[in-house]
């Protein structure tokens, strides 16, 4: 059976230390609204935070223009107008394509072995790695497809069509991934970083999935400082039990 490809990207935010990479974000923030904003909304995300610490942490003012570039349906006024902070960024459904907002957490990046999920214990469950895989694993239609069989060749994509002559005698996939209905949004050089970034398709593809990493767990940060807290707390607690029964059996030894 071929197996999807799924790189493990080393990503800031991984591990119990790890943070989400500030500039980072802002590039992948870029990298949404000047590409896949077209066809893909946002639409649990409200504008004010990119202005949060531990976020993209726009300067408020840059965050306040930034919303401003968007229109809003307001109902109490019945007609459209410009976003402000207090607005989510627009749904967007022309192209069929899925919101984007907590893709980073519906998917996983990794599986098995056997369906154990061990993989997700080592290597973390892969949301980002998943989303920065699908961008940058657009490859050439394998000779066993039909011309016209349709889609865009992906080998990170697993749930996409399939066509018939890629499969061998028991029914197994002979190529990875499968077909997708997303043309290849991002080539390398899609964009011009203000902070001199690379943008070659493999970095621009890791910024936009730490960024959809940010918007589908904005609050990783606190989460791990309050594991990280609870456990050291955890281990002063067991250690002064341990103390405590010691003393306490001591005269009945
Ligand atoms: C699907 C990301 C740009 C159209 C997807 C998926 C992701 C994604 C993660 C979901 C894969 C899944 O279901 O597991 C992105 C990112 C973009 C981008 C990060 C910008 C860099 C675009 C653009 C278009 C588009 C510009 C339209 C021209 C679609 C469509 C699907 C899709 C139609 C559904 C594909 C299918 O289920 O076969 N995209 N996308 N995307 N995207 Fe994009």
């Amino acid at each position: 059976e071929a197996e999807t490809e799924i790189e493990d990207f080393a990503f800031s935010f991984e591990g119990p230390f790890g943070s989400f990479d500030q500039m980072q974000l802002q590039r992948g923030l870029q990298i949404y609204t000047e590409v896949c904003s077209a066809c893909h909304g946002l639409e649990f995300v409200a504008f004010r935070t990119l202005h949060d610490e531990g976020g993209p942490a726009l300067p408020e003012d840059q965050m306040r223009a930034y919303a401003e570039f968007y229109e809003v349906y307001d109902e109490s006024i019945e007609d459209y107008r410009a976003a402000t902070p207090a607005d989510k960024f627009p749904a967007v459904t022309g192209a069929g394509a899925p919101d984007l907002s907590l893709m980073a957490k519906s998917r996983a990046g990794f599986h098995g072995p056997l369906g154990s999920g061990i993989n997700q214990l080592v290597k973390g469950m892969g949301g980002a790695e998943y989303i920065a895989s699908i961008l940058s694993g657009y490859h050439e239609t394998p000779e066993c497809a039909p011309e016209d069989f349709d889609g865009y060749y992906n080998v990170a994509f697993a749930p996409g069509g399939y066509p018939e002559e890629c499969l061998d005698d028991h029914g197994h996939r002979t190529v990875p991934g499968s077909w997708i209905g997303m043309a290849p949004p991002l080539w390398g050089d899609d964009v011009e970083y203000a902070d001199g970034h690379s943008t070659e398709l493999h970095h621009e593809a890791q910024d936009v999935a730490a960024f959809l990493m940010w918007t589908a767990e904005p609050k990783m940060m606190a989460r791990k400082q309050a594991g990280l807290s609870g456990v050291i707390l955890l281990i002063m607690l067991s250690v002064l039990l341990y103390l405590t029964n010691k003393r306490l059996w001591a005269p009945h030894k």
